[in-house]
């Protein structure tokens, strides 16, 4: 890269902490005045590929090693609810620290997370990276401008599935040891994780959440844990007044149909992004011309689109670097953070006792901060370790857990589209669509046919057990009578012909 961004020579030395998410940050990290000098993990294999990809590092499983290495900041991305705890020590240690999200699990840990930052006088920024992709950058300073209006009321979502996610590394890997599930996305509540659609909508319109409700939605898809009526694989829809007076529904979760569907509504105009597509109405009335536009990058733009989720990384690590080089505030300080977490916090309590409405506390107010300083409510944890099976179980047939119920969803996955589109293909505005379905499918059986065979073998030894439970709800739908028939590849071999040969 022969641009230089910034006008200075000097360096941030850098340790990233947690390698996976935080592997992706430091190849922009050499664009941005920024020396990856140490990493730390507890996965081996993630240490290994951290040495290979940054030759002469430290790299360490122990956090103190890690901590007691002279370098300046520390990009932060270990497990999402210990996120405060690991941010406060890292400040302890004379780090600066760019979290990722969320920022904290408790509301006892938010205030104890300002008040270390406050103390530390170090710089604190959250990696919510979603306000900086295109199109909301661009609404962003749209709306500063006054094209919008006053925000009247907004859906921003962040559905996501992630069902394999449960039982894997986020690169796929299935957990280590494979009787174990992931440490909080097995069971973490989708409201915990509300900052992906709430940050844009609070950057975009310069307002802050005042007040949350959340209904419960207890309907959970098949193959997820759970350790209460609230558990991980349901919705987790919120509504939030705005510092403004407008109201935000901000919508999480796991379900059906994946989505990052954002709707803005402003007392003179709106935006959506849907599927990509930034479409305006302008004119003040609801009947308003209504036309897409390109939302164009600001400077650097083309740079931090190339570096991956939609330029979102890059912006969050520039503004790191930026404040630490020449002082310039980054958007997203530990206040920001805590306006943008507490409302998951509360949402989720809400759910809990039916609806109770909460209010939002800020706190860049002391005296507010001190009502929360022993609120140590949080949602019940999974047993990550010892949940799946009892202790007397065959850790030789129990460790084949995870990578079967990962193959399993995948291969599940596949039957099921398949079966669902054969139940609506004679309504396919393409039916040609269907051979892609197909070869999927055949694609998938191999393995699919091996790890029901593995997991009959897991649920025969422990049928009481969790891990049985949700591999018997993946098994369900992997159409078993179907797929592991004689001549059933062959069967979708001449179906997929005969209609790629009509299309
Ligand atoms: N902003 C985004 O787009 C985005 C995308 C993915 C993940 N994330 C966030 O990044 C964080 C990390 O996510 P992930 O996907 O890598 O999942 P993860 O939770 O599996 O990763 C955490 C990693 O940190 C390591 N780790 C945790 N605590 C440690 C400790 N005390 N000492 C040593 N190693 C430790 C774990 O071994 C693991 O590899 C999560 O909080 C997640 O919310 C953000």
């Amino acid at each position: 890269m022969a641009q230089a961004i910034f006008q200075t020579d000097k360096r941030i030395r850098v340790g990233i902490w947690g390698l996976g998410r935080g592997s992706t940050f430091y190849r922009t990290c050499g664009l941005l005045n920024m020396d990856v000098v140490a990493g730390c993990d507890y996965n081996q294999h993630m240490r290994d590929r951290f040495a290979q990809e940054n030759p002469g590092a430290f790299v360490t499983d122990d956090a103190a090693a890690f901590l007691a290495q002279d370098f300046d900041a520390v990009v932060l991305a270990t497990f999402c609810p210990e996120h405060a705890g690991d941010a406060i020590a890292c400040l302890r240690a004379g780090k600066h620290v760019l979290s990722e999200v969320t920022a904290f699990h408790t509301m006892a840990e938010g205030v104890a997370l300002v008040e270390a930052v406050e103390q530390s006088g170090l710089i604190y920024n959250l990696a919510e990276n979603y306000p900086f992709i295109a199109a909301n950058m661009w609404l962003a300073r749209r709306w500063k401008e006054g094209l919008f209006g006053e925000l009247m009321y907004g859906e921003y979502e962040y559905v996501h599935e992630c069902r394999s996610l449960c039982y894997t590394y986020i690169d796929g890997t299935p957990v280590i040891p494979g009787n174990q599930v992931h440490h909080w996305r097995s069971w973490l509540n989708a409201h915990y994780y509300n900052t992906h659609s709430l940050g844009p909508m609070m950057l975009i319109s310069g307002t802050r959440p005042t007040r949350v409700v959340s209904l419960p939605g207890t309907q959970r898809l098949p193959g997820y844990l759970t350790v209460d009526a609230q558990s991980k694989g349901g919705i987790a829809p919120s509504l939030i007044s705005m510092s403004n007076g407008a109201v935000v529904r901000n919508l999480m979760g796991a379900t059906t149909n994946d989505s990052h569907i954002q709707r803005l509504w402003g007392t003179k105009g709106s935006a959506e992004l849907v599927d990509g597509r930034l479409r305006l109405r302008l004119g003040g009335g609801g009947g308003s011309p209504k036309f897409e536009v390109v939302p164009r990058w600001d400077a650097l733009g083309e740079l931090a689109e190339a570096t991956g989720h939609g330029g979102g990384d890059f912006w969050v690590l520039y503004y790191f670097a930026r404040q630490i080089l020449e002082g310039t505030p980054a958007p997203f300080d530990v206040y920001t953070a805590a306006d943008c977490t507490i409302p998951g916090l509360l949402a989720y309590r809400s759910a809990l006792e039916n609806g109770r409405p909460f209010d939002v506390p800020d706190f860049r107010d002391p005296a507010q901060r001190d009502r929360f300083r022993d609120d140590h409510f949080a949602q019940p944890r999974y047993d990550t370790r010892r949940g799946l099976f009892s202790a007397d179980a065959d850790e030789t047939i129990t460790r084949e857990f995870a990578l079967t119920m990962r193959d399993l969803i995948s291969g599940a996955m596949a039957y099921e589209a398949y079966r669902q589109w054969t139940l609506v293909q004679d309504d396919l505005a393409e039916p040609a669509r269907k051979v892609g379905v197909i070869d999927a499918l055949i694609a998938a059986l191999p393995r699919l046919n091996e790890v029901q065979e593995a997991a009959h073998k897991i649920i025969a030894h422990a049928p009481e057990s969790d891990g049985a439970r949700v591999l018997g709800e993946m098994l369900a739908l992997s159409g078993e009578e179907v797929t592991r028939q004689p001549g059933f590849r062959e069967q979708l071999i001449r179906e997929r012909d005969a209609l790629a040969g009509a299309s």
